[in-house]
This record gives C-alpha cells, structure tokens and sequence, in this order.
C-alpha cells in the first residue's frame, strides 16, 4: 500500500492523480478539446504547448484535493506511451523532475494496460478476460490470463475506430470529437444506408479505412447530385457497421478462448449502442461483462495510478534516464 501520483499527458487532456492505499484521494484532468476543436481534430504541437502551460496548476489542484504534499508521495507515475511524443515528455519530465526532488521511485505505465485497468474502479479484473481496447488511437482485442500479463490477439489492420467516427463525423460537418455526436444522432436513425463490412469472416482482426472512405464517397455523390442526406440514418448505418465488428469479433474471441470476464476500454467504449450490445449478448451466459464508468472511458490519471499501485508492489521501476516511447506495445509493458 502506498501513496502514489500519476501523470498522464499522452493526448488532449492533462491529468494528475492521487490515489492512497487504493483509494483516489483526487483526480483532475484538464482537457485541451475547445483549443482543438478549431481544427476539427488534435494538433500535436498545441497539446504539447498546452500540458506546459496547464501542468502545474493541474498539480497544485491534485494536491490541494487530496490535502497530500508531495513530501508524502511513495512513488511518481507517468505514461510514457502510445502517445504523441512531445505531450509524453512534459508528462514525463514533470515525475522525472518530481521523484529526482523527492528522491522517490519513479514508474512508467502503459496507457492502453492503464485504461483497461480503470474497470478496477468497478469490479477487481478476474481471468482469463478478453478486453476489447477502443479508442481514437487504438483498436485490439487483448487477451489476459493474469494480471500484468497482455496479449494481443486482434487488432486494427488501418484505422482505429475511433478515428473513424471522427473522420465520419468531419465528412459531415458534424463537429469534433465525432464519437459522442454520432452515438446522439445514431438514436433517431435507421441503419437504411448500406456500407460495407470489411474482413467479415477473418479472425480477430479489424480495418476501418475502407468503412471511413464508403461514407466519405457516398456523402460526396449524394452531395453532388443534390440529394437530402439522412443524417441520423447515415450515422445509424455507420455505428452500426462499425461497431458491430467489434461486437461479433469480442463474442467470439471470448467464446474461443473460454474467458469468465469481457471488458470494455478506451474513448469508444463509452458508446451506447457498443455498451449495450456487449451487455445484452452476455447478459444470459457464465461470463461477466464489466464496463468502465464513463468518466473513466476518457483519458485520466486516475487509471494511471490504478496500473502503478499494482507496479509500485512488484517495484517496476524506472532509471531517471527512460524516454517516452509514443509507439509502446502494450505486450512489451515491462520493457523500458
Ligand atoms: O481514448 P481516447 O481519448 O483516444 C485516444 O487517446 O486514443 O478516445 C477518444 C476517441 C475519439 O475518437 C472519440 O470520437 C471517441 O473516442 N468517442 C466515442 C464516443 N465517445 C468518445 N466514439 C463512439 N461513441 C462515443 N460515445
């Protein structure tokens, strides 16, 4: 048991945490979306300009939450990837700089473990599971049989799905991030448009790019021919393609490796429709689904000192000389 801080700076949003003896004493995130809205997506260069500017007062805020000074912290925690590079170095040099002062440990931690690990703020994690890993940068199926232990057995062959949607959502000016404001609309549509489902019948694989430029052509000849878009229709038809393949490709991973648990994790596994399918499919059967809360489906801290507490016990470590790596395979999570 230990007192821990987590930094996480790997996207859009600049997060510290707290947690002591496995409890989060607080969590702040400061997110970046407004200033990249403006751009219809993230730009890399801003969000490393942003963490440099909000880092600081983020930490004062943790700290002033938990009523914790930072002589009482065991060990600092950052991620150090998948990420863009330059916000993964202010993280990092913020808890290089934190456990050199303090003369503590310092811990890497691999955003996609941690976001899976975030389901632990909802029930422990029992194996073997299955994690579908959703997100705006990411899409794989991981495969556990105890903790620590990541394999990945499917994943994106092109796009991440969460790009996807994003993309979707920009070909039709509906705004950034594009997940939330599909999964809205999606509500009153119809799936009445057809698009394509790619590598129906191959393994655990997925590939979204083909899915992304269907919409994107369609869109543009009904544009040209001057024919009235359905918009909650077109985005009823996209989820639905889109999120079904995770859907069937998670059934039958966790039929297929026997698993007792099937979890949710990362930015798209807030998705109503992707919730309520899983849920649905498993509700009858002898394994347990666990869903992240939503607050912890967005990037946090929170889920990064969730993964530390369990490394701080095995005294995972790094040398005040680590990089960042933004490319981190998360089988490769103890490799630094
Ligand atoms: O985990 P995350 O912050 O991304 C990475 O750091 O990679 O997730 C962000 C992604 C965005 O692509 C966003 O559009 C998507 O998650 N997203 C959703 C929903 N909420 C967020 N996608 C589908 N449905 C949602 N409700």
């Amino acid at each position: 048991m230990a007192t821990i801080l987590a930094i996480e700076t790997s996207c859009d949003e600049t997060a510290i945490a707290i947690t002591k003896d496995g409890v989060l004493s607080s969590n702040i995130v400061s997110s970046q979306i407004a200033m990249h809205q403006t751009f219809g997506g993230v730009m890399p260069e801003m969000a490393a300009r942003l963490h440099n500017e909000n880092i600081l007062f983020v930490l004062k805020d943790a700290l002033d939450k938990a009523n914790i000074k930072l002589e009482e912290i065991d060990a600092f925690a950052f991620t150090r990837g998948p990420g863009l590079i330059g916000a993964l170095h202010v993280g990092m040099q913020v808890a290089k700089t934190l456990a050199l002062t303090y003369n503590k440990p310092l811990i890497p931690v691999h955003h996609l473990a941690a976001h899976i690990y975030a389901n632990e703020f909802n029930e422990p994690l029992k194996f073997p599971l299955l994690c579908s890993v959703v997100s705006g940068g990411n899409t794989e199926l991981v495969f556990m049989d105890k903790h620590l232990s990541f394999k990945v057995i499917g994943e994106t062959k092109d796009d991440a799905v969460g790009e996807c949607f994003d993309k979707v959502a920009r070909v039709l000016d509906l705004g950034y991030p594009g997940g939330p404001i599909i999964d809205k609309l999606a509500k009153k549509g119809q799936p009445t448009y057809k698009l394509p489902t790619p590598l129906k019948n191959s393994n655990y694989d997925f590939s979204y790019s083909g899915l992304k430029t269907a919409v994107v052509n369609l869109v543009h000849k009904l544009r040209q021919t001057n024919e009235k878009i359905n918009i909650p229709n077109l985005t009823k038809s996209f989820q639905d393609v889109a999120i079904n393949m995770i859907v069937s490709k998670t059934i039958q991973a966790a039929e297929d490796f026997k698993v007792r648990q099937v979890v949710l994790a990362g930015g798209v596994s807030a998705n109503s429709y992707l919730r309520e399918q899983v849920s649905n499919h498993f509700k009858d059967t002898n394994i347990e689904v666990i869903i992240p809360p939503l607050w912890a489906t967005t990037d946090n801290a929170a889920m990064i000192a969730k993964l530390a507490e369990r490394l701080y016990e095995k005294e995972v470590f790094a040398p005040l000389s680590i990089s960042v790596d933004p490319n981190w395979h998360i089988e490769d999570f103890l490799k630094f």
